[in-house]
């Protein structure tokens, strides 16, 4: 009993170990806890402020609308290029002065900018976030926030004097190796822990029809989880005739099947994504990936389904 428990104790401690420093870092920050609670009310509260065109501005800032696809990794390549070319161009003018002084303002205003539009639409991100994604979030967040001020403070320096031009160049050289750090917390969060992936990007399912049930278990206007060859799916009879599609939410994997369903929409219990059963089109955000969609037949009593298309 005892060596079991040293052996117990022995694999939680190599477990332990074992695990990246940075997420052993963030997990021993409890303080990042109620940070990220007052910047995530924030964030909600300045939307529910926007009332209905504020749903809409959300949807089109998580990338739901418009871009369909997450927008906030695009946008966050323009600073980074932008600093990094600034940086450049800075210390090639302080060491040879072949290149104009204001190459690198210009791509310090320029990198803002982008920047800007990348914070916002980063907070829309961490709005739905939850616990060790959370805390990462929120390193990332404000590592890129710092970043941004320090390059305003350059940039004021820059303008207000020749004198300051040496400081401040030093200031946005120091801001760029931080934006090397907070890009790498940022790649984590969405390769490591899965931020903004599509939660059914892996799943696989049946190109031929499978039985997943009879007639009767689906009753007009209620959803019923069922499982064709390993893939969750969720149907819905709707004006009699049956619809499915995928049951793990593409955006963070909640149960569709527990949310609410009206009018042929299902809303995801988790972070209220919105998606079509006709076709399982993404309607609303925070979701940025539709719903793999299935085809469905009714033989001879038995309920079929197939995938309408491939899903990798
Ligand atoms: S899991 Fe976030 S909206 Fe479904």
């Amino acid at each position: 009993m005892e060596i079991d428990r040293r052996r117990i104790r022995r694999l939680i401690q190599r477990s332990r170990t074992q695990e990246r420093t940075l997420d052993r870092l963030i997990r021993a920050q409890a303080w990042l806890d109620p940070v990220a609670g007052v910047v995530q009310r924030a964030v909600g509260g300045f939307y529910e402020a926007l009332g209905s065109p504020g749903r809409a501005i959300k949807d089109v800032m998580h990338g739901t609308k418009v871009l369909g696809h997450p927008l906030h990794p695009a946008l966050t390549d323009v600073p980074v290029g932008a600093w990094t070319l600034g940086v450049l161009a800075d210390w090639l003018f302080i060491a040879s002065g072949r290149v104009p002084p204001i190459a690198g303002d210009l791509a310090l205003a320029g990198g803002l900018a982008g920047a800007v539009l990348a914070a916002l639409t980063g907070y829309t991100d961490f709005h739905e976030t939850s616990g060790h994604e959370r805390r990462t979030a929120v390193v990332h967040g404000l590592t890129m926030t710092g970043v941004i001020v320090l390059d305003v403070i350059s940039l004021v320096m820059r303008l207000s004097s020749p004198d300051l031009r040496p400081p401040a160049v030093v200031l946005s050289t120091v801001a760029w190796l931080i934006v090397v750090f907070g890009a790498y917390v940022g790649g984590h969060l969405t390769f490591g822990i899965g931020t903004a992936v599509n939660h059914n990007a892996f799943y696989d399912g049946p190109m031929d029809y499978v039985k997943v049930g009879s007639r009767n278990d689906f009753p007009e206007g209620e959803m019923k989880r069922v499982e064709a060859n390993g893939l969750p799916v969720v149907i819905l009879r709707r004006e009699g005739l049956l619809h499915a599609i995928g049951a793990v939410c593409s955006h963070a994997g909640g149960p569709l099947h527990e949310g609410k369903v009206k009018d042929g929409v299902v809303t995801c219990p988790w972070h209220s994504s919105r998606f079509q059963f006709e076709d399982g089109k993404v309607l609303g955000g925070p979701a940025t990936f539709d719903q793999p969609l299935l085809v469905v037949r009714e033989r001879g009593g038995a309920v079929e389904v197939k995938l309408a298309y491939r899903l990798n």
